[in-house]
């Protein structure tokens, strides 16, 4: 007998003879003449309910079945009696698979995320983290499909690089040496020629860089993957180790850019709304009691567009007070860009043109001389989703901004080729993926969406 999973036994049509179901009991209740087991194997929200007659042969075992224990059900799929469902399973044979010990630690309802998270490993048992982790593995289903229905190509950039994409000095570094020890060159410093890769090493911040090798040249691409920041901020919205996606387009300018950055969102909303129903209803529900109506109307609404200069002016402008004060010239900060997009626009917002200091040198120089042609989609509830820009594609231009920044172009030689051998205008972006599952559920902190996040001082599991 072949196992059926539970979210699709739900579709069968009732009465359905002869079903196999396995999973995890979240609940038993034992009556007078039937015991009630809610079985559920992660395949969706409610489970299912088992009715077991007080009848069947090993009904004693049933009976002390505890929480947490993982069982086989044989038994016919009916129209319930009961509120609540409206078919269950009539059991007629009920093995034990695996016990959970009585100290099962997922009990009672309602314990705190932070609890949650001390049992990472077990968490995806609970109501939430499976209805998380489902959206999670959805959306990550529905990038793969957005762009292979427009001709990208799927790129695997490296984890392990000698460059700083970013140039935000954030990497972790990735050493074979004794750290107790090293060698030491004449001067006595670190002799990084001896290491592992004859040079220095990090984890990945990005996968722009070879992104944007491989559009020049296969036009679309995008990379999806994890990407580490050894950046120690204790907030809410960073981690240490997070997933992007990062597209790149050859003869795409900034408009084109911010058209597909905007399609792609709308995309994964209306992929979650049409396929993860009973889980949105969810978190609508229990997390966030206006998710549905912000998601659908996002869906439904042009994004907004504005430059830096004038999101600068508009906040100004406000009257708001804001701890860090705001000029043209200074980075946004997550309360500037969260008034912005919550209380001025009441939508996603693509901001525009930031001045030149504040970007990453890769960034396309506006004539204006003081601004670049980067982007940041700013969105309610989550802030910054989305970072990228147009490229600098003259090579005497991104030279001299590597000059600028007391960086050698020889260090940039494989790179710098790309502006050399039919070098092409290009834009892309990078969308943080557990802020998209963060915007999708109304989730509020970052570890939360992730299976085992990494924060600083935290790599446990
Ligand atoms: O704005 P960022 O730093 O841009 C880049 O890395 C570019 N190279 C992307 C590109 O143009 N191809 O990061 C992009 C996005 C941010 O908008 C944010 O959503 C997310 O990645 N992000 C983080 N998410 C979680 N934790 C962190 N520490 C993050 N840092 C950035
Ligand atoms: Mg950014």
């Amino acid at each position: 007998m072949k196992r059926t999973r539970i979210a699709h036994a739900l579709t069968l049509p009732a009465p359905a003879s002869g079903l196999l179901l396995k999973g995890w009991i979240r609940t038993v209740r034992n009556g007078k003449n039937v015991s009630f087991i809610n079985l559920n194997d992660g395949s969706n929200m409610s489970g299912i309910q088992v009715v077991v007659p007080g009848e069947l042969d090993g009904i004693e075992a049933v009976r002390k079945l505890t929480t947490g224990s993982a069982i086989e059900v044989v038994g016919d799929l009916v129209e319930s009696q009961g509120k609540g469902q409206s078919v269950e399973v009539q059991a007629t044979k009920v093995t034990t698979v695996g016990r959970a010990n009585e100290d099962y630690p997922l009990q009672k309802k309602g314990a705190s995320f932070e609890f949650l998270r001390s049992i990472a490993h077990l968490r995806n048992r609970s109501n939430t983290f499976g209805a998380v982790f489902r959206v999670r593995s959805k959306l990550a289903q529905s990038i793969h499909a957005f762009f292979s229905d427009r001709g990208f190509v799927y790129v695997h950039s490296p984890i392990i690089t000698a460059s700083d994409t970013e140039g935000a000095g954030e990497m972790f570094r990735v050493t074979t040496l004794d750290v107790g020890n090293p060698p030491r060159t004449d001067k006595g410093e670190v002799d990084w020629n001896e290491d592992f890769f004859g040079k220095p090493a990090y984890l990945t911040v990005s996968g722009q860089l070879n992104a944007e090798a491989f559009a020049l040249g296969m036009s679309d691409v995008y990379t999806f993957g994890p990407t580490f920041r050894a950046e120690n901020s204790n907030t809410t919205r960073h981690a240490s180790e997070f997933w992007m996606i990062e597209p790149e387009m050859a003869f795409c300018d900034l408009s084109e850019n911010c058209d597909l950055a905007e399609d792609f969102v709308k995309h994964l909303l209306r992929t979650v709304l049409d396929d993860c129903q009973e889980d949105l209803e969810f978190f609508n529900l229990r997390i966030d009691k206006g998710l549905l109506e912000r998601l659908t109307h996002v869906v439904d609404s042009p994004f907004e567009r504005m430059s830096y200069r004038e999101a600068v002016k508009r906040l100004k402008d406000s009257g708001q007070s804001f701890e860090y004060p705001v000029e043209f010239g200074v980075n946004l900060q997550a309360e500037h860009e969260r008034f912005l997009t919550e209380k001025l626009v009441g939508r996603p917002v693509f901001v525009t043109d930031y001045p030149k200091s504040i970007k990453a040198f890769y960034m396309r120089r506006n004539d204006d001389g003081e601004t670049v042609g980067a982007v940041d989609l700013l969105v309610p509830a989550v802030g910054e989703l989305i970072g990228g820009s147009a490229r600098e594609e003259r090579l005497d231009v991104l030279e001299d901004a590597i000059r600028e920044l007391n960086l050698e172009p020889e260090d940039y030689s494989w790179y710098l080729d790309t502006r050399r051998f039919g070098t092409a205008p290009h834009a892309g972006f990078g969308l943080g993926f557990e802020r998209m599952v963060m915007y999708a559920t109304g989730m509020q902190n970052i570890r939360d969406v992730i299976p085992f996040p990494r924060t600083p001082r935290n790599c446990e599991f």
